[in-house]
């Protein structure tokens, strides 16, 4: 994982350095570190293990020059415990005049290392890392040119990597690659920026180019060079970033797990604009990859994601189901491909992931394209490795998501899954078009309705914070619901460090009744009792099971649901849409409070323990 950001201009290097990697600490927080060539050219160096807070307090300590290129990282541990002295950059060489950033794992650094040992090279750190410097300054002591240090070593690296590497000795340039690992250019007037991702740079321009598999990258203040690992130019594809900085703030709320729950109308609704219109049809131009003769052929969908994205394939999956009557299963992505799935020409691999980088589901998708299935991505970040591999791309409108936790993305992820759901369901035309436009329109209403659950919920916030010392807290759900249950569970365990799970209430007399005991919390989504087959009898039925073993019990149920109120403690009421739609509005009540849980237990919400946003290895 790691975050990576490079700069050289006119600007403070420093503060294009720590501003990038604030907005980039989302991907890892074990240590953080940056090198600097002032205009003399001398290059510094000052990391720091923990949060890039540490880091910023030990540069006020000991100040850097003022310099026109650097390099910053934010560290997520691999190799080596998260120290000062594992932190990156590592110098490389007896020089110690090359300073190396990485994220990724260079899976053949124990060979590399016994190479660079045995020719007398000493080691400052336990990291894969450092191999890859010591073996760069080696070359550059060979050559005298940074790039063909570079380019002979890069080769030689096996696993996942984005590098960045500067050097005293030619101290305009800094040279990067990537396999297997994010990197994105940003482009500016006399300056140039490198990120894992636009968030690094936003905030200075909004000009991109998303830099592809085994490529090295040569930037300058006022020229950019792009080689394939083999030497040969790459043309250069220009993007615009459609992030607003502002939006990758906090702008004054606690955290920004807060703010991207309160975010959720409007990602909702951005993700709807363009694709929805007024009578309830879908139109879905970002599907050009996939021809309608390829959806009339299709023989099943298979969804590939991880955690939270999962849970949204989950819940895509009945709708696409019931609308299109396409068969659907979601496989975890990284259980996917080793146990040799089936995979014909018409399968239609859906690959939903907000950062678009997750390895998991990256490995999947190549799978299933090496085995003839088309790939339609679901994804939230423009310029993403999974965006460009893939046939065809839905992007979700959320916009920047920092907070580790996912919220505006799970949203936005659910209402692709049922825009891609409405539109398949067009092309098959199994279910009557009328019936389409008529779930088409509800759907239009679902971001006022997501304001409507924001405005209250300050009744979760205190559920949540007056459960501060719960040991364990179960969510049922059924249908639609069951993946909420599921999301709902995550969340808490993810924020909150609590034991916590999610099951089909249906399951509970086949094992999990075993752990209700007296006042143990059950958190219950309790699905409309106005649809004709509603399971609401059946969850009302779970619910007394439970209250008769001690649960204490809080529904979240829609309003008019008159009959939940006897049977829970609380309940938690959202506003009725179509049955289908109401995980949107569900799952809201439940990561504020776990949001609130875990603020009430003291814990740091936007960057819990152990984890990294963007999980770029396997
Ligand atoms: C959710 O709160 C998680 N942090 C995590 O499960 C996440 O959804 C998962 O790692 C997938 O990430 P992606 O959407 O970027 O692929």
């Amino acid at each position: 994982m790691c975050g990576i950001v490079g700069y050289v201009g006119p600007k403070s290097t420093l503060e294009v350095l720590i501003g990038g990697l604030r907005r980039l600490e989302y991907r890892g927080y074990d240590s953080a570190g940056v090198s600097v060539i002032s205009p003399s050219g001398h290059l510094e160096t000052r990391k720091k293990a923990g949060k890039l807070g540490n880091l910023v307090a030990e540069i006020e300590e000991h100040p850097l020059p003022v310099a026109n290129i650097g390099i910053g990282h934010t560290r997520w541990a691999t190799h080596g415990a998260p120290t000062d002295g594992n932190a990156h950059p590592h110098l490389g060489g007896k020089r110690q005049k090359l300073s190396l950033i990485h994220n990724g794992i260079i899976e053949n650094f124990a060979e590399l290392k016994a190479e660079l040992v045995a020719a007398g090279t000493s080691f400052s750190s336990e990291t894969d890392s450092e191999v890859a410097a010591h073996l760069i300054a080696r070359e550059f002591e060979k050559s005298g040119d940074l790039v063909t240090a570079f380019s002979a070593v890069v080769v030689r690296l096996h696993g996942a990597f984005t590098i960045l590497v500067i050097d005293e000795d030619q101290p305009d340039v800094i040279v990067a690659a990537r396999r297997n690992a994010p990197l994105v250019i940003g482009l500016g007037d006399g300056e140039n920026f490198l990120g894992s991702d636009v968030a690094a740079f936003v905030e200075h321009t909004k000009r991109a180019i998303s830099v592809g598999q085994d490529e090295i990258v040569i930037l300058r203040a006022n020229s950019v060079e792009v080689r394939s690992f083999d030497g040969k130019p790459v043309q250069l594809e220009e993007f615009t970033v459609d992030w607003d900085a502002s939006a990758a703030s906090k702008g004054g709320w606690s955290s920004f797990m807060a703010k991207e729950i309160a975010d959720q109308p409007q990602a909702v609704a951005d993700t709807l604009m363009g694709r929805l219109n007024s009578d309830g049809s879908v139109h879905l131009s970002e599907t050009d990859g996939l021809s309608h003769e390829d959806i009339k052929n299709l023989e099943r969908i298979i969804i590939v994601a991880c955690g939270t994205a999962a849970y949204a394939g989950d819940i895509a999956k009945y709708a696409i189901e019931k609308w299109s009557r396409i068969p659907v299963q979601v496989e975890l992505s990284h259980e996917f491909r080793y146990r040799d799935p089936i995979i014909t020409k018409n399968t239609l691999v859906v690959a939903i992931s907000q950062s678009g980088e997750t390895m998991d589901t990256l490995m999947a998708t190549r799978y299933a394209k090496e085995h003839g299935a088309k790939v339609l991505a679901v994804c939230n970040t423009q310029g993403a490795t999974l965006a460009r591999e893939s046939d065809a791309v839905i992007y979700t409108h959320a916009g920047p998501e920092v907070a580790v936790a996912s919220t505006k993305a799970l949203t936005a992820q659910i209402t692709a899954g049922y825009l891609l759901g409405l539109w398949l369901a067009s092309i098959r035309a199994v279910v009557p078009a009328a019936e389409l436009k008529r779930l088409g329109k509800d759907l239009l209403k679902m971001p006022g309705r997501v304001s409507q659950v924001i405005a209250g919920l300050k009744q979760a916030e205190r559920l949540g914070t007056e459960m501060a010392d719960a040991k364990s807290v179960l969510f049922l759900g059924r249908n639609v619901g069951f993946p909420v249950a599921m999301e709902g569970a995550l969340k808490l365990k993810e924020l909150a460090y609590i034991h916590a799970e999610g099951f089909a209430a249906g399951e509970l007399k086949h094992g999990p009744i075993a752990l209700i005991e007296e006042g143990q919390p059950v958190v219950v989504i309790v699905p409309s009792p106005r649809d004709e087959e509603s399971l609401h009898p059946k969850v009302i039925s779970n619910i007394q099971e439970i209250r008769a073993r001690g649960a204490k019990v809080i529904a979240i149920a829609e309003e008019g649901d008159d009959q939940v109120a006897s049977y829970a403690e609380n309940v938690i009421y959202v506003p009725q849409c179509e049955p289908l739609l109401a995980p949107i509005l569900t799952v809201i009540p439940l990561q504020t409070f776990a949001l609130a849980l875990s603020t009430a237990k003291g814990l740091d919400v936007d960057q819990p323990r152990n984890l990294a946003k963007s999980v770029t290895v396997e």
